[in-house]
């Protein structure tokens, strides 16, 4: 596809927000079920983070798609206080590794999150854009680097 014809911009979305309620692995497994299908089949790439309550994902793809899939984000009972840190058009995809990865309870990943958290006394609403992307792709790096040892 020619990601500029026209509406299919590529725009890239990060946000953060908080869970509702003490999530399980149950509910957190419905999330990512649901979004690595619909997101496979959108052409939406990204990365989801859980520490403790906060929710970070930085989703990318076709304008068009990353506004409906923000709507129904904002509908979403399961998180609250969505708070978008950046909407923005990209000349190209990052995260075209995975149409969704998440990052939240390994020893590791535990290690790169409270090392970015520090400054904001461990609350995910007072990272900047730039922290929130580097912070995601660490986490991404890492998750990529235990993936590729399973296989191995
Ligand atoms: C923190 C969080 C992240 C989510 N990420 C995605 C996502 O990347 N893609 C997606 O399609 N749905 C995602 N969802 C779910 C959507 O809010 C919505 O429930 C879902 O897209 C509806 O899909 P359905 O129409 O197939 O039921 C997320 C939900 C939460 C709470």
């Amino acid at each position: 596809m020619n990601w500029n014809d026209k509406g299919h911009y590529l725009s890239r979305l990060t946000y953060v927000s908080r869970a509702v309620g003490k999530l399980g692995q149950e509910q957190l497994d419905e999330i990512m079920e649901q979004s690595s299908k619909n997101n496979l089949e959108q052409g939406i790439y990204g990365m989801l983070c859980l520490y403790q309550q906060y929710f970070l994902q930085t989703i990318e793809g076709p304008r068009d798609k990353i506004n409906q899939l923000l709507k129904r984000l904002l509908n979403d009972q399961r998180h609250q206080d969505m708070e978008v840190i950046e909407f923005s058009e990209i000349e190209q995809l990052n995260w075209n590794r995975w149409s969704m990865d998440i990052a939240s309870s390994s020893e590791l990943s535990e290690q790169i999150l409270k090392r970015y958290l520090k400054d904001t006394d461990f609350n995910a609403f007072y990272l900047t854009n730039d922290k929130a992307q580097t912070l995601l792709r660490e986490l991404g790096d890492q998750a990529e680097g235990e993936n590729s040892a399973e296989a191995d």
